[in-house]
């Protein structure tokens, strides 16, 4: 099991959950957990697909769940008298959306944003924050296509809990990975996810995160650019979001979908993403500064596309204005500045420099192998440095895990502030 959080035995007392079931035989499964997440005091709405009708019968669920079963978003046209908003309340009533089974054809639907029946719906209108929880449960081979795990990361990148399927005998009779947990091990994962004893100190605050590289124009066709690919900027931002924390995403160019909950503002050049970044300074609480920006650019953009009929050409750089040190520089009492400092040698050393040099608050230290960390890997490995030099040094982490630990370091330092 994950271990992002403690379960609490007493998470699920009252709280509300809608259970998505898609049509894989794993739904048989299904009246079985509802009746353990009622019998755990929990409030239980099914959202059931066209496809999970043939596996499991409404019938039991709703006896089970003791409640209507959703499955289109239109009330029956015999029923004039319904609420016809259902499909944007039952989203915004839930505290947590579970899709057990998720099928590949329903985790096409949600990372393509469709909007087709109540559990899509409610998918998309579910509040920031709220945890969904997917599990997929399909045959092996379809498991591991590269359509499947692209729309898997789509959903994980924008904040979704994704627990990998088991391994073991499959409805195919062959062996392999893709058979869904059973009803306890569901209803411990939805435990964990709801355990959450204290607020988080971010939620309602107002972070601003920059993310990705920035490109500096040589001349209307080409750049100077850096290998960031944002996955580390928007980790941070999908999670913020999800500690209810007011987000807004500064990116550079990348090829990433924007996480729950997160407003993000594209920019190119480090010039922009400074005049971007400019308009909240005065008013965001913490500014991440997880951008690659480039540090020099082009003196002048050469208008056209540059001929090569010389054997030579020079350029002259000019110097980006540095965006967190002025942030760090005009930070008022009660704002927190927080940075990221690549480093090849010394790393300590220099991260604490810049940590002082740019009045940071807290200085994310991180070395570039593109195997393991730093530039576009899914991974990191991260020393936090504070005002005063104290460290923490973290192993190497998925970069969602270590956008977590580094929120957990600036949820401290709100605390002793
Ligand atoms: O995007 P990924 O592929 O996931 O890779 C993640 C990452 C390696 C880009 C990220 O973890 C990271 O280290 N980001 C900062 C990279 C960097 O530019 O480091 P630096 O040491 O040059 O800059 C120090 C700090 O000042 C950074 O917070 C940077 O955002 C900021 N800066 C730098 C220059 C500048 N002109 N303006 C800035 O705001």
């Amino acid at each position: 099991m994950n271990n992002y959080l403690t379960p609490s035995r007493r998470a699920l007392k009252d709280k509300n959950i809608i259970i998505g079931i898609c049509g894989g035989i794993a739904a048989y499964k299904t009246p079985q957990l509802v009746r353990l997440l009622k019998k755990k005091g929990a409030d239980v709405r099914v959202a059931l697909t066209e496809s999970g009708s043939r596996f499991v019968s409404e019938l039991s669920l709703a006896t089970v769940s003791q409640a209507q079963v959703y499955r289109s978003i239109f009330p029956p046209a015999e029923n004039t008298g319904s609420d016809f908003t259902t499909h944007i309340t039952l989203g915004e009533w839930a505290d947590a959306l579970v899709i057990a089974p998720a099928t590949a054809n329903t985790l096409a639907r949600l990372a393509a944003g469709f909007c087709d029946d109540m559990l899509a719906t409610c998918f998309i209108t579910l509040r920031p924050g709220k945890p969904v929880l997917v599990f997929p449960a399909m045959d092996g081979q379809m498991y591991i296509s590269p359509s499947v795990q692209r729309n898997l990361a789509t959903l994980k990148a924008q904040g979704a809990i994704i627990i990998e399927p088991e391994s073991g005998e499959l409805a195919s009779g062959q062996c392999g990975t893709g058979r869904m947990p059973e009803p306890e091990a569901i209803a411990a994962y939805i435990e964990a996810a709801l355990s959450v004893t204290h607020p988080s100190l971010l939620r309602g605050r107002s972070i601003v995160i920059t993310a990705g590289p920035t490109r500096e124009k040589i001349d209307d066709v080409r750049f100077i650019s850096n290998y960031s690919s944002g996955k580390m900027g928007f980790a941070i931002a999908g999670a913020a979001a999800g500690r209810g924390a007011n987000v807004t995403l500064i990116a550079g160019p990348v090829n990433l979908d924007t996480p729950r909950g997160v407003e993000r503002i594209d920019v190119e050049s480090a010039v922009q993403m400074r005049e971007v970044a400019g308009n909240f300074f005065r008013s965001c609480d913490i500014f991440i500064g997880a951008a690659a920006v480039a540090d020099y650019r082009p003196a002048a953009v050469i208008p056209g596309k540059l001929k090569k009929n010389n054997p030579e050409i020079q350029f002259t750089l000019v110097k980006n204005p540095d965006i967190l040190s002025d942030f760090g520089f005009q930070k008022q009492a009660g704002q927190l500045a927080v940075g990221f400092a690549l480093e090849q040698d010394n790393g300590p050393a220099n991260a604490l420099k810049k940590l002082e040099e740019k009045n940071l608050d807290l200085v994310a230290l991180n070395f570039s192998d593109r195997k393991t960390s730093g530039f576009e890997v899914d991974t990191n490995m991260l020393t936090l440095i504070e005002r005063g030099g104290i460290t923490t040094e973290l192993p190497l982490l998925s970069k969602e895990e270590a956008a977590r630990k580094l929120l957990d370091a600036i949820e401290n330092i709100c605390r002793q502030t």
